[in-house]
């Protein structure tokens, strides 16, 4: 069937860059088999390659081809050499990039057959995502994951170049180190030389880059994965990629500038102009108007206080709540008055899911509607506090403030992200301010809203003592739609108040020694001051691919249950192994 060895063949074209150009030119094409039609005496295979399909077409011209590729099947890896010819009008595909052309096959090799395919490659996915997740490295053959992936590897590039031109130094961190804390468990690695004492994997290179700046490399970045073992999402994995940013002699205004400038870069590889500068709203200011740290700005809406009003409305439900010290707040969610009321009852479930009682609706339908009754009067007050408009829904939540916030914050979120919009409306936005401490009920003690190394308010300093949950911090976050693609500070500089913070957390000195000495004593060697960030860079290609999960830019991501169904790991691990470790296993 073929002349010629295969391994002397060189690719002339990828299969989806095959275009009316290259009509009457002799191409070498080396592809999957997406699909194999047999018309009897014509066989149309469409060759699919990382940039796309192409359609290969076999004549009675040439029997033995013609029978050959009669029993071509799915997946085979198949080697052709051809005429590119344009197809006649009417079969011309508007749909393929390739579709104006076919390759008329003049040998033909199949290089390597496939066993029946677990699924069919095509988008949208056919498969389940655990049937997907074991054959990874077939669902990575659809065309949008290669797309991904492809589109990966470029902001990853851009990233590079950007910072690079700015005069950053990418410098590689260890990855077996000793524990960071960034809030999560650690991922940790027994050691074999000293039995009993294990490294952790990073969870960021934090301290790593610190002394970075200490050792005088001001203006440091890595592109790097990170380790954390904690409970995943949609934007949660236990290994992710971040952009890790120190830079010294800086003010935070400098570092927004350049982040700035390398999102708009970024976005624009999807075509996208981000607008400058990014609005920003310190923390206190976020939570009160969109119950979030992380506020989807793709709409405007936001939340509306009511206390004074539902203060003096006839209801005891919301008199109960506000005499108790608690509060009313409103959502208008525009063109909302259509929801049913299994969907309204939704609403209420997920309410109660975050410790509120329940919401109140409003809708504005023949007379107002609701889950509340109220006199018209007191309706209309609320309607038009909230400029509702005829097809409208009014939502409610009578409560404590931080609950009520939680609730129509999270309403909100879901609504802004349901809504139907421009695919490339990107609102970046940075939340700054953010308390230095929270207060950890599960641990009773104060922990870092960030991390221990970011920098208190200068003119919060007096707080520390006596209220230090009213100290604000000299952190930022970068939140893009909805989601939180980055968070940094300004750091900590000083090893007195570096030292004073560490007591605050609650860690003795014996302890803060043992974690942190060698930082502590670096601090004392001479520290410039100093500021970064790290971007979530899966986070970010999921949202330059219009992806929903950071699983569908990842190539091989772990499941919501932390497994690897590919490899099956975490898996167990022969005695021997274990005995080199010094490890024993304990009976469940
Ligand atoms: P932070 O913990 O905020 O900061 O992390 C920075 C960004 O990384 C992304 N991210 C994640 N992405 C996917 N899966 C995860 N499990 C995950 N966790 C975090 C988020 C987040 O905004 N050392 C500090 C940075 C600094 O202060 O410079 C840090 O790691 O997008």
């Amino acid at each position: 069937m073929n002349a010629g060895k295969p391994s002397a063949w060189k690719r002339t074209v990828y299969c989806g860059e095959v275009r009316p150009e290259h009509t009457g030119q002799e191409v070498t094409l080396f592809g999957w088999v997406n699909r194999q039609r047999d018309m009897g005496n014509l066989v149309f295979i469409d060759l699919r390659d990382r940039e796309g399909v192409v359609q290969v077409v076999v004549t009675s011209d040439n029997q033995s081809l013609l029978e050959e590729a009669k029993k071509i099947r799915m997946e085979n890896v198949v080697a052709v050499k051809g005429t590119v010819k344009e197809r006649d009008e009417k079969s011309r595909n508007p749909q393929l990039p390739t579709g104006e052309v076919e390759v008329v096959a003049k040998e033909l090799k199949v290089l390597s057959v496939s066993k029946v395919p677990p699924f069919v490659i095509a988008d949208p996915p056919q498969a389940s995502e655990e049937l997907r997740f074991k054959y990874r490295y077939m669902d990575m053959r659809r065309p949008a994951m290669q797309r991904s992936i492809k589109l990966r590897h470029q902001a990853a590039l851009t990233v590079r170049n950007f910072l690079s031109h700015k005069g950053f130094l990418e410098i590689e961190t260890p990855f077996l180190t000793k524990s960071t804390p960034e809030g999560a468990r650690d991922y940790l690695v027994p050691s074999r030389e000293y039995k009993g004492r294990f490294y952790a994997l990073p969870q960021s290179p934090q301290i790593f880059k610190q002394m970075l700046m200490i050792s005088g490399f001001d203006r440091y970045f890595q592109i790097v994965r990170c380790f954390r073992d904690e409970d995943f999402r949609a934007d949660r994995q236990a290994e992710f990629t971040q952009i890790d940013i120190e830079m010294s002699f800086i003010e935070r205004e400098d570092l927004f500038d350049l982040v700035e400038d390398m999102m708009v870069s970024v976005f624009e590889l999807v075509g996208v102009k981000a607008e400058r500068p990014f609005p920003r709203f310190v923390y206190e200011d976020s939570m009160e108007r969109f119950g979030t740290d992380k506020p989807d700005l793709r709409s405007e809406t936001e939340i509306i206080d009511l206390t004074e009003v539902g203060s003096k409305l006839g209801s005891n439900l919301i008199g109960d709540a506000i005499s108790k010290g608690g509060v009313l707040k409103g959502l208008l969610v525009e063109k909302g008055g259509v929801l049913s009321r299994g969907q309204l009852d939704k609403i209420d479930q997920t309410a109660k899911k975050l410790g509120g009682k329940g919401i109140i609706w409003i809708k504005m339908q023949d007379g107002f509607k609701s889950s509340l009754k109220l006199d018209e009067k007191d309706f209309s007050i609320i309607w038009d506090k909230l400029r509702g408009q005829a097809e409208d829904l009014v939502l409610l939540v009578a409560d404590e403030k931080a609950t009520a916030l939680k609730v129509l914050g999270e309403v909100r979120g879901d609504f802004v992200a349901k809504q139907e919009g421009d695919q490339k409306l990107f609102k970046f936005a940075w939340i700054t301010d953010f308390p230095l401490f929270e207060w950890s009920e599960e641990e009773g003690r104060l922990v870092s809203m960030h991390h221990p190394f970011t920098s208190p308010h200068e003119s919060d300093l007096d707080f520390l003592k006596k209220e230090p949950l009213k100290v604000r911090s000299k952190a930022y976050d970068l939140v893009l739609n909805g989601f939180e693609i980055g968070g940094g500070s300004v750091r900590i500089h000083d090893i007195d108040l570096q030292g004073r913070i560490f007591e605050l957390l609650g860690l003795s000195e014996k302890e803060t020694t043992e974690k942190f000495g060698f930082f502590l004593e670096a601090l004392a060697y001479g520290t410039p001051p100093h500021g970064g960030i790290a971007l979530g860079f899966d986070r970010i290609v999921m949202l330059l691919a219009g992806e929903e999960s950071i699983r569908d830019v990842i190539p091989f991501p772990k499941t919501t249950s932390a497994l690897c169904l590919l490899t099956g790991s975490p898996s167990e691990v022969g005695s021997r192994q274990l005995k080199d470790l010094g490890l024993k296993k304990i009976k469940k």
